[in-house]
């Protein structure tokens, strides 16, 4: 027998393979094959905060008009109508919930900590077992320091913390001057964990049609190495839990992120290249290699090859190529 359990979010989990948010963790359907096909939790399609500002901003129009003018009280205000989104994302997370046994994440996609946090309350009472916040923080502006896009992230994080108290877990990219610091602090707040790392939207030009476009919005199976490398170099120096997302196409690809220190993964792309049902197999690639090389826990290699535990540290923050340029 294996004992492929771990946790994350705060949760105990059954198994490391966690169904990220996508398009196929907006229905139902999907998420009950999802579960059948042996995922551990699933984290749901994000709302995104404008979403969620829009709809406080109309709210507050109507409260105004009727002279419940305080901000505050949007955490008490109910969202009972079906045809707006917020309602429709509650109404999910209760669906969600009463469809399937895997714990249930809901995942909000935020840019700001300004008039949308007190929805994470709602969010927590609607029953969502823990709360994902996919920050996205581009630092583009040439009018910001760097302190002050980063800033971003602990702003967010207090104001919804102080909201919830279900375990809330960062999904962030890899945008930063100072990287390793800034998981590191980040850790250090009340949060359960931190995924590295959400997969951008890129830009692309068509030179025929002179048109911007979007690039692969799938991941390819070579995108592991970026949060490899960094899940190796931060899973002993954080004080929180790592899962790994981006690029995890396979079970090879599951155990390298569990051998470099991840508590779990979160997987999208493969799913929509190979089903849902692929999950199953990546399980079965998981046991396999696990049976081949005597492990009866994933506890037992889990964080083996972290950089901390290797025997070649260096070669996680190796950048250049000396060896290879002279052979090449
Ligand atoms: C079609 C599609 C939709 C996605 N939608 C969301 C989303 O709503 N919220 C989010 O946090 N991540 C979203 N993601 C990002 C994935 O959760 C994941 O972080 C990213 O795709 C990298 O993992 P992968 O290589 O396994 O795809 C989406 C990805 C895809 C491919």
């Amino acid at each position: 027998m294996h004992n492929l359990k771990t946790s994350f979010f705060g949760l105990k989990l059954k198994n490391p393979i966690i169904a990220g948010s996508s398009g196929l963790t907006n229905s139902i359907s999907d998420i009950q094959d999802i579960e059948k096909a042996g995922a551990s939790a699933v984290v749901l399609k994000s709302l995104f905060e404008e979403e969620i500002r829009v709809e406080t901003e109309k709210n507050m129009t109507k409260m105004v008009a009727s002279g419940f003018v305080y901000p505050e009280t949007m955490s008490y205000f109910e969202y009972d109508d079906m045809d707006d989104p917020l309602g429709n994302y509650l109404q999910f997370i209760r669906d969600v919930k009463k469809s399937v046994k895997i714990p249930v994440i809901a995942s909000i996609n935020c840019v700001t900590a300004d008039q949308w946090t007190y929805f994470a309350k709602q969010i927590e009472e609607a029953g969502a077992d823990a709360i994902e916040l996919n920050i996205f923080a581009l630092p583009t502006d040439i009018n910001r320091t760097s302190q002050e896009t980063e800033d971003l992230y602990f702003n967010i994080i207090e104001a919804v913390l102080k909201q919830v108290t279900i375990p809330v877990n960062i999904k962030m990219g890899y945008f930063s001057a100072n990287l390793a610091k800034l998981i590191e602090r980040i850790s250090k707040t009340k949060i359960a964990g931190i995924t590295l790392f959400n997969r951008f939207y890129s830009p692309d030009i068509d030179i025929d049609n002179m048109e911007i476009t979007s690039s692969n919005v799938l991941s390819n199976p070579d995108e592991i190495t970026m949060p490899l490398r960094w899940v190796g170099i931060m899973s002993g120096r954080v004080k929180c839990q790592l899962a790994a997302s981006t690029g995890i196409h396979n079970g090879e690809a599951v155990i390298k992120q569990l051998l470099a220190g991840a508590g779990a993964v979160q997987v999208a792309s493969t799913l929509y290249r190979n089903g849902v049902q692929h999950i199953n197999k990546m399980l079965k690639e998981v046991t396999n290699w696990m049976d081949q090389n005597d492990y009866k826990s994933v506890n037992d290699f889990m964080g083996k090859m972290s950089q901390d535990n290797s025997s070649n540290p260096a070669a996680f923050e190796r950048v250049q190529f000396m060896k290879y340029f002279r052979e090449f």
